[in-house]
Parts: structure tokens; C-alpha cells; sequence
């Protein structure tokens, strides 16, 4: 079974549920649907026997779906004898089609077309994951799948229908096996919520009793056994991340943790400052402030390139962080805040996939340095990390704060990024933020920044003609920065900003608004 598997996983997974990922594009979001119902989940890739799953003893089990059609040469399978052990299964679309096909008599059938999109569902009967539905109700569900059932196997029954599809929804009473062709975990099946908390509650008997607090006392014991008596330092970045891992491992070994902040210079305006403080109110004991500004400046010179930019910034941060660490006595550890998509990311069937990009590990620390990795939040999503502080008793401006990326200003200057050309952008974020939070936008919007663009622009400034920098502003809104819409402010909204920013940013005369959603875009312009 995957090497991967802690203590924790294996302690808590008895009272929930193993998700086997199949590539589907949607597996986090089920992962995160169980956790929301309160219920602990594992995602892992399909092992080859079933003799692992039944030792680690799940309540229940998700089939995930997949991007195969389970005839495909090579295509991912169920591990031998798992529909035999009594352990009750969700099969969603391909891992419904890969319980029909396991599971005597059933048989699948290449749809003629790919059914994508919405469609209306009909319960046929109130059982399984219909517990509690309307027999005869139609319910909007979303459907993305080549293949169908062609035959129901032995023991089945139909719970659900649509017009194209006949068997939309199998169950096998006795043996506690249910298949949904929908994907109940996208917010495009607005009763899905219910649908995975009748799996979890009514066919698994799961108890909802995974909560944050539950996880920080057990974090708390887990963290005292691996660092024990050794002692860990921890970068900060001035994100959420960085700052909830450093407290709760401060929570568990006190003293003997050491934070780093390195100022990059790459920061918004009048943060590094802030940082200060809120880390002296926070974290007890001074982290060390490292002043690496002009080193971030000079290694930057001249470059343009976004990747280049984010290599070199990386590189420069574990010189200066290496640095900083080596002066250090008796560390063992070093902490830090990588999340759950990270982790899933780099163990899916098909790899790292290419959704997350390998630039999101900036700021992340190298193999080199001579430390164990220690992650605490490595099974958390970003909403529960921001509850997890929350719990941990972290004030809001920083549990609340917009995502910052790791190389900072330096990707949101694009082209040469120079002291003046922050200087700039710094002025026209601080405007922007500011309006934003006055306005009362702040907390509906994932990310809002300003972008210095690398153009000079016409204009008119009294009677004389201008020739000057042009600022865009992006706001997003976002579950998980994966995907992402452009925010809808009221244009009396933008126009002050926009005025506001050219009368008072010196060399700025034009300013637009990023109407783009990602994908096709991406969130940062570089
Ligand atoms: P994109 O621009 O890829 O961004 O849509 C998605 C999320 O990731 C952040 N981001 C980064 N974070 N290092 C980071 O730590 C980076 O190099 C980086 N690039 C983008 C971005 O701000 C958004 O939250």
C-alpha cells in the first residue's frame, strides 16, 4: 500500500472513508464533500489487491470517476475480491461502470455520444443514496460520460433513471454496492450534498465526528511524537499557510520552534511591517527577520521571464533561508505548510497532473537543506486551513487575507522588476485593497491585486500629452484557485479606483479591468 500512509491515516480511516482516485478531474471536491459532512477521507490511487484495503478497515468506500471507459486497454481496474468484502462502495460514473463490470451478469456499453452537462434525474426508488427523495421527483444532476450500463448485474436494482440513460443510479441492497452515473460532488448537482450524506450515514453508518478540534488535538499528539525533543524552524511567508503551521506546531513543542521570515522586497505595500507585528502578537517568541531585500533586487536584474523570475526567486530563498537555518543549533525539522491538493497532485493515477503548476512550489524548500520535512496541514483543503486558525485563535486580517503568491510582486510587475516599478505597483495595489475593503468586496473575492503591464499608454494631463505606465486590476472569485471567475464590481466601483489611482500614482495614466475567468486564463498575469 502507498508508502505514504501515516499513522493518522491509518488510526482514522476505520471510522471513514477511502476514496480510490480513478483521474477524475473531480476527486478533490468528493474528498472535501466527505470532510464537510464531518466524516475523515483518504484519497489514494487504486491499490492491486484488496487484502491492503481490508486491513486498513474504511467504512465505506468511493470509486471515483475516471477520464478511461473500462474496456480501454490498460484501463485502471477495481483491485481483485474488493466488491467481496462487505466494506459498502460508491461507484461514481467510471467507478460506477467498473462495479457493473466486476460484478456478475452487468456489462457496458460505449454511449453513442457523450452525454456532458446538466440533465434531470428521476427517482425510481427511495433507497440507497435516495434515502429520504421524493419517489417519481425529477432532481437537476451533472453528467459527463461516454459509457453506459448495458446490462444491470445480478442483484441490482435501478434507483434512478434519466431519458437517456436507464440505469442512472444502480444499488445492490445486500451487499451495500451503490453506482451513480452524476457526479453528486460538483455544485452543478445542487442536492448532492444529501446524496453523499446518505452514503456516508445511512449505507456506510458513518458518525459525523471528525472536527477541527478533534484534528488539533490528535496534530498535537503527532506532532510531539515525530519532533519530540528535537527542535524545527519553520519559514514565513506571511501567508495563511505558514502562519497556522507554525502555530500549531508552536502549540505542540513550544520554544523549540524557530520561524524565518526572509523580506524579499516582493511584498505589498506596508506588509512587512504588519507581518512584524502580528508575528510578535501571534507567535510568541521573535521569529528572525532577514532583510534580503536588495539581493532579491540584484538577482532579478534584467530578467523578464516569468519561469526565470520564479526560478531565480526560489533559488535566492533557500540561499538566504539555508543561511539563516545553518546558524541554528539542534534542528531536526523543518515545517512546512503544504496542503492536501499538493500532496494528491504528486500521487494521482496519472501523476502529477497538469492542473497545479510545479511554479506553485515556490517558496517551497529544497531537498538539500539537512532537515526532515515535517507538514501538518498536508491533509487539510485551503478552507479548512483557514478554519483550523481560526480555531487556533488567529485574528482575521490574517485567516481572511487574499492568497499571496510566493514570488510576489515580482510576477504582478510584468517585464523588468525593478525598485521604482514596484514602488508604483505597491501605490496602485494599496489603492485598489483599500477601496475594496471600504466598499465591503473583500470577503466575497478569492484574489484582487493590481498587475503593472509593461506598456507605456497616450494620454491627456491638462494640456499636455502623457506617455505612461498602464495598471490592470484582476479580482477573482474561487473555492480553490483552480478555477476562477472575474468579479463583478458596480462600475461606479471601478471608476474611483480608476481615478483614485491615476491622480495619485505618479507615471500611471491608464487603468483596465481583467474580465478574463480561468481556465483559458490563469489567475496571476505571469
Ligand atoms: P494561477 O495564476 O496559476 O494561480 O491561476 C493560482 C493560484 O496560485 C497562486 N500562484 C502562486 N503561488 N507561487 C505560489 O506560491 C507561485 O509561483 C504562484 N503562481 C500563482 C496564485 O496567486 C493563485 O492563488
Amino acid at each position: 500500500m502507498d508508502s505514504r500512509l501515516s499513522a493518522r491515516v491509518v488510526e482514522e480511516i476505520d471510522k471513514g472513508i477511502l476514496i480510490l482516485d480513478y483521474g477524475s478531474q473531480y476527486t478533490q471536491l468528493i474528498a472535501r464533500g466527505v470532510r464537510e459532512l464531518k466524516v475523515f477521507s483518504e484519497i489514494l490511487p487504486p491499490p492491486e489487491d484488496a487484502e491492503a484495503i481490508k486491513a486498513l478497515g474504511p467504512k465505506g468506500i468511493i470509486l471515483s470517476g475516471g477520464p478511461a471507459s473500462v474496456y480501454d486497454p490498460g484501463a485502471p481496474d477495481v483491485p481483485s475480491g474488493l466488491l467481496d468484502l462487505g466494506i459498502p462502495i460508491l461507484g461514481i460514473c467510471y467507478g460506477m461502470h467498473l462495479i457493473a463490470k466486476e460484478s456478475p451478469g452487468g456489462e457496458i456499453r460505449r454511449g453513442k455520444r457523450r452525454e456532458y452537462g446538466g440533465a434531470s434525474l428521476e427517482i425510481v426508488r427511495a433507497r440507497g443514496v435516495f434515502h429520504g427523495f421524493e419517489p417519481g421527483s425529477e432532481i437537476p444532476v451533472w453528467m459527463s460520460h461516454g459509457d453506459l450500463i448495458e446490462r444491470l448485474p445480478e442483484g441490482f436494482e435501478v434507483i434512478a433513471r434519466t431519458e437517456n440513460t436507464e440505469a442512472a443510479a444502480i444499488y445492490h441492497p445486500g451487499k451495500h454496492l451503490v453506482g451513480v452515473q452524476f457526479h453528486p460532488e460538483v455544485a452543478h448537482t445542487p442536492r448532492g450534498k444529501e446524496i453523499l450524506a446518505n452514503f456516508l450515514f445511512d449505507v456506510c453508518r458513518c458518525r459525523p465526528e471528525w472536527t477541527m478540534k478533534g484534528f488539533i488535538q490528535s496534530s498535537l499528539i503527532a506532532i510531539r511524537e515525530e519532533i519530540g525533543d528535537h527542535g524545527a524552524i519553520c519559514g514565513l511567508s506571511g501567508g495563511v499557510d505558514s502562519f497556522v503551521s507554525a502555530t500549531l506546531v508552536r502549540e505542540a513543542i513550544g520554544d523549540r520552534l524557530t520561524c524565518i521570515f526572509v523580506d524579499n522586497g516582493l511584498l505589498r505595500k506596508g506588509e512587512a511591517a504588519s507581518l512584524r507585528e502580528i508575528f510578535r502578537q501571534h507567535l510568541g517568541a521573535k521569529p528572525i527577520m532577514v532583510d534580503a531585500r536588495d539581493e532579491f533586487l540584484r538577482t532579478l536584474r534584467g530578467v523578464v521571464d516569468p519561469e526565470e523570475k520564479r526560478r531565480r526567486i526560489g533559488h535566492l530563498f533557500i540561499d538566504v533561508f539555508g543561511r539563516e537555518a545553518r546558524k541554528l543549533k539542534d534542528v531536526e525539522y523543518l515545517v512546512q505548510g503544504t496542503l492536501y491538493p499538493d500532496v494528491i497532485e504528486s500521487t494521482s493515477v496519472h501523476g502529477p497532473s497538469s492542473t497545479i503548476k510545479t511554479h506553485h512550489n515556490v517558496g517551497g524548500l529544497p531537498k538539500e537543506l539537512p532537515f526532515k520535512v515535517h507538514e501538518p496541514l498536508r491533509w487539510l483543503f485551503k478552507d479548512e486551513v483557514r478554519e483550523l486558525g481560526r480555531e487556533l485563535g488567529l485574528p482575521d486580517v490574517v485567516i481572511g487575507r487574499h492568497p499571496f503568491p510566493g514570488p510576489g510582486l515580482a510576477v504582478r510587475v510584468l517585464g523588468e522588476v525593478t525598485a521604482d516599478r514596484l514602488d508604483r505597483l505597491r501605490e496602485a495595489d494599496a489603492i485598489f485593497i483599500e477601496e475594496v475593503h471600504k466598499a465591503g468586496h473583500y470577503e466575497e473575492i478569492w484574489q484582487a491585486f493590481a498587475v503593472l503591464l509593461p506598456v507605456h499608454s497616450v494620454g491627456v494631463m491638462g494640456d499636455k500629452r502623457t506617455y505612461e505606465n498602464v495598471v490592470a486590476l484582476r479580482a477573482v472569485t474561487s473555492r480553490d484557485g483552480m478555477t476562477a471567475d472575474w468579479y463583478s464590481f458596480p462600475p461606479d466601483f471601478l471608476g474611483k479606483v480608476s481615478r483614485r489611482i491615476i491622480n495619485e500614482v505618479d507615471g500611471v495614466n491608464r487603468v483596465v479591468y481583467d474580465i478574463s475567468s480561468k481556465p483559458p486564463s490563469t489567475i496571476e498575469w505571469e
